[in-house]
């Protein structure tokens, strides 16, 4: 049975909060192989997200300035199940340094234990971002940090407006 009903196309999963220039660049850098990549925001009502689903929504359609090959969509529960439900099971990720590797290693055969038609392809981060992310990015900005670009002018502004608040 053909699962994959959209070939070259792909899921770029996270919980972008908020999104960072690292995750603009592999999405950017993504469209070079694929058509069409879907941005799948988790909605993941036990984290504690520092923005809602809409916001880092918006903020990453900002960002793209909506880039028609890009689909910012987002998904609650299983990735598995959002997989099957718009037929792509392409899987994208991006991957910084070794210490990321066993983490998207327990993902990716979860992933694969849960639906055996599903693939993750790995882009490496691209090295000016190689430090970038979104926790260490609302760490930083808490204590007072100045993080201009690290992340994308509308996460800076977001950033600055959720500290004051
Ligand atoms: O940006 P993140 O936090 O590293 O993204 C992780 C994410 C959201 C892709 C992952 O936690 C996920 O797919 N969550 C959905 C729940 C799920 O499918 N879990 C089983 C695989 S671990």
């Amino acid at each position: 049975m053909d699962i994959q009903k959209k070939r070259g196309f792909c899921i770029y999963p996270g919980s972008f909060d908020p999104v960072t220039n690292g995750h603009i660049n592999l999405i950017e850098r993504s469209l070079h192989i694929f058509d069409k990549v879907i941005v799948a925001v988790a909605n993941n009502p036990d984290k504690n997200s520092l923005f809602s689903v809409n916001e880092r929504k918006e903020m990453i359609e900002i960002a793209l300035e909506k880039n028609e090959r890009v689909i910012v969509d987002s998904f609650e529960g299983l990735l598995v199940d959002y997989a099957k439900k718009i037929g792509i099971h392409t899987v994208l990720r991006g991957m910084r340094a070794a210490s990321d590797f066993e983490y998207e290693f327990e993902m990716t055969f979860m992933n694969r234990k849960l639906d055996r038609n599903m693939e993750t392809i790995f882009m490496m981060t691209g090295l000016r971002w190689f430090f970038v992310h979104s926790s260490g990015i609302k760490a930083a900005v808490k204590a007072g940090a100045d993080v201009t670009g690290l992340v994308p002018d509308i996460v800076f502004k977001k950033l600055a407006e959720k500290v004051k608040m």
